[in-house]
């Protein structure tokens, strides 16, 4: 028998300063599509911003629905719509912003496990590592650099080709 332990890594940040000019617009644009998010069943607005490896950055934010599964997240979005447009294109580096009125969010939000599965799928057609810029209601900010930081063990598509 054989454990075998994995290891996952993000840094903090306690602001934009230590941030490059690109990560920072980022986060604005990320903060800009939250502003118009339709949330109006949670009221947890969530919005992403990605830019590809080409410069092109892409927004997203997340959409709901009275028949609550047919909505969807702010990263999806974002992905698919620059999937859409720009097909094939490396996403260098995904901002995701959220703030809600109902209660407090002290650390960054993480993406939900859908999300996660998302865009390993395109980091893996690019084979390039994902950068994930994370931020909450506070000043604190979190990058993780590529998608097994937020999903060990994931399932890829060459799984099914076994
Ligand atoms: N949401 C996102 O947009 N991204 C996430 O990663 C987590 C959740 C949205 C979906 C729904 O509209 C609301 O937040 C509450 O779950």
């Amino acid at each position: 028998m054989t454990t075998h332990k994995l290891t996952l890594a993000y840094t903090e940040f306690d602001g934009t300063s230590q941030l490059d000019a690109d990560d920072i617009l980022l986060l604005q644009e990320a903060w800009k599509s939250c502003d118009s998010a339709y949330a109006p069943y949670s009221n947890f607005h969530v919005g992403a911003s990605l830019r590809l490896a080409n410069g092109l950055v892409f927004i997203g934010n997340n959409q709901e629905n009275a028949a609550y599964p047919s909505g969807i997240c702010a990263e999806r979005v974002a992905v698919f719509s620059a999937s859409a447009v720009q097909p094939g294109v490396a996403i260098q580096t995904i901002a995701v912003v959220a703030k809600t009125e109902v209660f407090n969010l002290a650390t960054p939000v993480t993406p939900c496990g859908a999300c996660r599965q998302v865009l390993a799928e395109y980091e893996m057609l690019a084979g390039k590592p994902i950068r994930i810029l994370l931020q909450g209601n506070s000043e604190k900010i979190w990058l993780l650099d590529g998608i097994s930081n937020l999903l060990p063990l994931m399932f890829q598509g060459a799984d099914l080709k076994k």
